[in-house]
C-alpha cells in the first residue's frame, strides 16, 4: 500500500518505521518536509520512504494515517477536505483533555466518503513498537467502515505486530477510546507505566 502519515513524531515515527520494514511505501506528511527530524526518519525507512507537504502526501496515497496533536486535527483535515475521499482513513490521534479524544467527527464532516477507522490511539507508541509483552502479541481494539477497508486495515495493524480486534463501526469509536482512558489510568494512575496492552481471552 501507498500510506501518507500525517505526523513525523513518536507515534508517526514508529508506525511509519513498522509499515517501512513490512514493504509498504510510505510517505511523511510535514508541515516542513525538509525539516531534520522528518529528513532522519526519512532516512530510517530506506529506499520505501520519503517527505512530502501533507496535501502532496495525501493526493499521492490510498491510506492516511493522521498523528498529529487531537487539537491540530480540526484544521488539518478542515484544509484537506474531499481530498480524503475515497481513502482509508486512520484516526491515530488523542485530544487529551476534551470530552472527545478521537478526531473521527472532524473527519467524516470534510470527508464523508472516506473509509474512517479509528485505530492506534490507546496505547504509548513504545507498545507499536514492540507489540510482544511478556512473551504475548497485543490486541489492537480499533473500530471502522466494513467491507474490504476493515481487511486492509486489519492488515495494517497486522504489519505492526499486533492482533486486530474490532469493535464494530465508527459508532464504536468512543468505545475504542475507553480502552485508552483505562491505559492512561492504569499506567499513570495506577503507576504500570507505559509497556502496558491490552489481551483479549477466549474460552
Ligand atoms: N506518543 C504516544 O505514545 C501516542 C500514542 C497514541 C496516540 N498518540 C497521539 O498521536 C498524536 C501525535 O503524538 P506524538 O507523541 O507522536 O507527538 P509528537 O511526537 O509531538 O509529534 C507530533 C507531530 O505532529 C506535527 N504537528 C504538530 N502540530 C501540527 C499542526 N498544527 N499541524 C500539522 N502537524 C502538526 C509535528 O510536526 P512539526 O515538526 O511540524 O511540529 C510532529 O510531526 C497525538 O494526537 C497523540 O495524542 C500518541
Amino acid at each position: 500500500m501507498q500510506i501518507a502519515v500525517i505526523g513525523s513524531g513518536n507515534i508517526g515515527g514508529t508506525l511509519a518505521r513498522k509499515w517501512a520494514a513490512a514493504g509498504h511505501q510510505v510517505v511523511i506528511g510535514a508541515r516542513d518536509p525538509a525539516k531534520p527530524d522528518v529528513q532522519e526518519l526519512v532516512g530510517q525507512l530506506g529506499g520505501v520512504g520519503r517527505a512530502a507537504g501533507i496535501a502532496d502526501a495525501v493526493h499521492d496515497s490510498d491510506v492516511v494515517v493522521f498523528a498529529v496533536p487531537g487539537a491540530a486535527m480540526p484544521d488539518t483535515v478542515g484544509s484537506l477536505g474531499s481530498a480524503l475521499n475515497g481513502k482509508l482513513v486512520i484516526d491515530a490521534t488523542n485530544n487529551i483533555g476534551a470530552a472527545v479524544a478521537n478526531s473521527v467527527g472532524p473527519i467524516t464532516a470534510a470527508a464523508p466518503g472516506a473509509h474512517v477507522f479509528r485505530a492506534f490511539n490507546i496505547y504509548g507508541f513504545e507498545n507499536f513498537a514492540d507489540p510482544v509483552l511478556g512473551g504475548v502479541q497485543a490486541d489492537m481494539f480499533y473500530a471502522g467502515t466494513d467491507g474490504a477497508a476493515r481487511q486492509q486495515a486489519e492488515r495494517l495493524i497486522r504489519d505492526v505486530g499486533l492482533n486486530p480486534i474490532c469493535l464494530g463501526g465508527l459508532d464504536k469509536a468512543e468505545l475504542v477510546d475507553q480502552f485508552l482512558r483505562i491505559w492512561f489510568t492504569l499506567a499513570f494512575e495506577q503507576k504500570k507505566g507505559r509497556r502496558m496492552a491490552f489481551k483479549l481471552l477466549l474460552g
